[in-house]
Formats: structure tokens, sequence, C-alpha cells
């Protein structure tokens, strides 16, 4: 495992996580080329679109120092999914979002949640964040029980503009915090 020129962000128990970089163009594409993985999503992504989103990643960590990171097990180093933190708007609000996409082969191991426990953390200790949100197809029940143990409670549901589709708003506060609502 190479880490020279890594860019480590955060680390838990089982995993790192560290910004996406040129070379996990291929776990990238496993991961959004998948059509169960992608059900939630417009479509799976081809190469060309696969690409994009690293572009859009590759951006957003110069614009704002955070997007989607890659999860790695910190035993082999490999990307096992991404999970990160991603501006968002609703209802005309800006509002940072806990994401999360694990690869298909490793589902149900906890690892979203983790991933996820971790940025939220980031989120209220680092980036002082008084809340954080997440967006989920109503009947994407497994990422709506990440939600829920990531200690997320279902806030509203609304139209998500930028996909014209609704989407369940669930919502943490950060303790350490009692007023604002960026
Ligand atoms: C959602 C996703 C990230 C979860 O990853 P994961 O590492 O398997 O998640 P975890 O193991 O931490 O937790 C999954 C939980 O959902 C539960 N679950 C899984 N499928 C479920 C289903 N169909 N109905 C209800 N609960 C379900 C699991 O039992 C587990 O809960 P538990 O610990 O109480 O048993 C993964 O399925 C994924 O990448 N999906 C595709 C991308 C996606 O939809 N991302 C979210 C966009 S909002």
């Amino acid at each position: 495992m190479s880490l020279v020129n890594t860019h480590i962000v955060l680390e838990t128990k089982r995993f790192f996580l560290r910004e996406l970089t040129l070379n996990d163009e291929d776990f990238l594409y496993e991961v959004l080329s998948d059509p169960l993985t992608m059900q939630y999503y417009p479509s799976p992504k081809n190469r060309e679109e696969t690409r994009q989103w690293l572009d859009r990643a590759l951006g957003q960590y110069r614009e704002s120092g955070h997007w989607l990171w890659a999860v790695c097990s910190r035993a082999t180093g490999d990307p096992v999914g991404q999970c990160g933190l991603i501006h968002q708007v609703v209802n005309g609000q800006s509002k940072l979002e806990i994401g999360y996409l694990i690869a298909r082969r490793y589902w149900g191991r906890g690892y979203a949640t983790e991933a996820a426990i971790a940025c939220r953390e980031y989120a209220f200790k680092i980036l002082q964040r008084p809340q954080v949100i997440s967006l989920i197809h109503p009947d994407n029940l497994a990422s709506r029980r990440v939600a829920e143990k990531v200690g997320m409670t279902l806030e509203s549901e609304i139209l998500w503009r930028e996909r014209q589709v609704s989407a369940c708003c669930y919502t943490v506060r950060n303790p350490q915090l009692t007023t604002g609502s960026r």
C-alpha cells in the first residue's frame, strides 16, 4: 500500500478516509456502474461519467476541503466505498449532507455506519456545523437505517430539485451548539 501524497482526512477503528485520486477511477467505476448500487440515483455511470464524478470530487476538495472521500481498509489500504460531506441546498437553505456509497461486495458489515459517524463528528468538531442532514430516497431502507444509526431523525420529506424526486430529509443536531440552522 502506498500512501505517498495521500491526504488522509479521518480515521476510524477499521478505516481511514482519504481524498479520492485519479488512481481511484477503476474502483469508482465498479461502484458507480453497478445498477443495484445506483438504483436510487438517476442512473448507473459509464466511464466518462465516472471521470466527471472524480473531477467533481477534486474540484470540491479544492473549493471547500470536503466532498465524498474514499473509505479505505486500515488492514489492506484498499478502498471499500465512499463517504463524506457534500453541500446541498434544501428549500433555499445551504446544508451539509453526509453521503455514503459502499461497494456491493462489502454491504451489511457496518461499514457505511462507521464511516458516516466519523463524518458526523468531523462536521461537528472540526467544521463546527450546527447540524448535518442526509437526503434519502424513501424506498432506500438500508440508507435510512444507516441514517438512524448515525443518530439522525426524519425531519421532513422534500422535493429534491436537482434530481426532481422526493427525498426524506434526516437530520442530527450538534449537541455542542444550540443555535443556528446552517
Ligand atoms: C446504503 C449503504 C451505503 C449501506 O452500506 P452498509 O455498509 O451495508 O451499511 P451498514 O452495514 O452500516 O448498515 C446497513 C443497515 O441497513 C439494514 N438494511 C439493509 N438492507 C435493508 C433493507 N432492505 N431494509 C431494511 N434495512 C436494511 C442492515 O440490516 C443494517 O442495519 P442493522 O445494522 O440495524 O442490521 C449501501 O447499501 C449502499 O452503498 N447502497 C447504494 C448507494 C446508496 O444508496 N447510498 C445512499 C444514498 S442516500
